[in-house]
C-alpha cells in the first residue's frame, strides 16, 4: 500500500518531517510519496485515483490557527467542492508552537482534520502533534511516530479496502 504525504508548509519544516518520513518508512510503506499542496483540490482524494493509498496530512500552523498559504486552496476546496470521501482513511501530523500559540496550537491539522471527518474520511489512529517550542527535532519525532502509526494503520486501511473504488 502506498503511503501518501500531503505537504502544508510555509517554511519547509513541514517538508523536512515528510522528506525524513520517505526515508526512514521506506520498508513499511511502497511507494512513500510525499506531495505539496500546492494546487490541489479535492479531487486528489477521487476513489479511482487512490487505489490502495494511505493519506498523511503533514501541515504547520500559521496565522491565527490557519492553514498555511499552500494548503488554502485544498482547505476550501473540502467545504465548496464537498462530497463524500468514505474511502478516505488518513493520518495527521500537526505542527505548532504551544509557547508562541497556546490558544491555537496545531489548529492547521485539527482544522484539516475536522473538515476530512465531515465528508466522511476516516482518521486512523490520534492527531501527532509536534512541537517547535519543545526543543526536539520534529524530522525524528515525526519519523518515529510514522513508523509506529504505520505498523497499525497499514494493515487497518487494507482491511478496510482503503480507497478502493465502489462498484
Ligand atoms: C506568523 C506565524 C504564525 C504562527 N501561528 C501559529 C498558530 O496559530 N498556532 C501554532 O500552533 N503555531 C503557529 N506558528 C508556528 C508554526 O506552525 C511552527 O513553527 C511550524 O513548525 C512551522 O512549520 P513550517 O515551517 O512547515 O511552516 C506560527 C508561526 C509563525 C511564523
Amino acid at each position: 500500500m502506498k503511503l501518501k504525504i500531503l505537504v502544508g508548509s510555509m517554511t519547509h519544516t513541514a517538508d523536512h518531517v515528510a522528506q525524513a518520513i520517505q526515508m526512514e518508512c521506506a520498508d513499511l510503506a511502497d511507494p512513500v510519496e510525499v506531495e505539496w499542496m500546492d494546487g490541489l483540490d479535492i479531487h486528489v482524494f477521487d476513489a479511482e485515483k487512490t487505489a490502495d493509498v494511505l493519506f498523511l496530512v503533514c501541515i504547520s500552523t500559521y496565522g491565527a490557527g490557519d492553514v498555511p498559504d499552500n494548503a488554502q486552496m485544498l482547505f476550501q476546496s473540502l467545504e465548496t467542492q464537498a462530497r463524500f470521501l468514505g474511502h478516505v482513511r488518513y493520518g495527521v501530523l500537526a505542527l505548532g508552537d504551544s509557547m508562541a500559540h497556546a490558544q491555537t496550537y496545531g489548529f492547521g491539522g485539527k482544522r484539516f482534520d475536522e473538515r476530512l471527518q465531515d465528508l466522511g474520511a476516516q482518521r486512523i489512529g490520534d492527531i501527532c502533534f509536534l512541537d517547535s517550542s519543545d526543543g526536539t527535532h520534529p524530522e525524528t519525532s515525526g519519523a518515529q511516530w510514522c513508523r509506529a502509526w504505520l505498523k497499525y494503520a497499514l494493515p487497518q486501511a487494507s482491511a478496510s479496502g482503503a480507497a478502493g473504488p465502489r462498484s
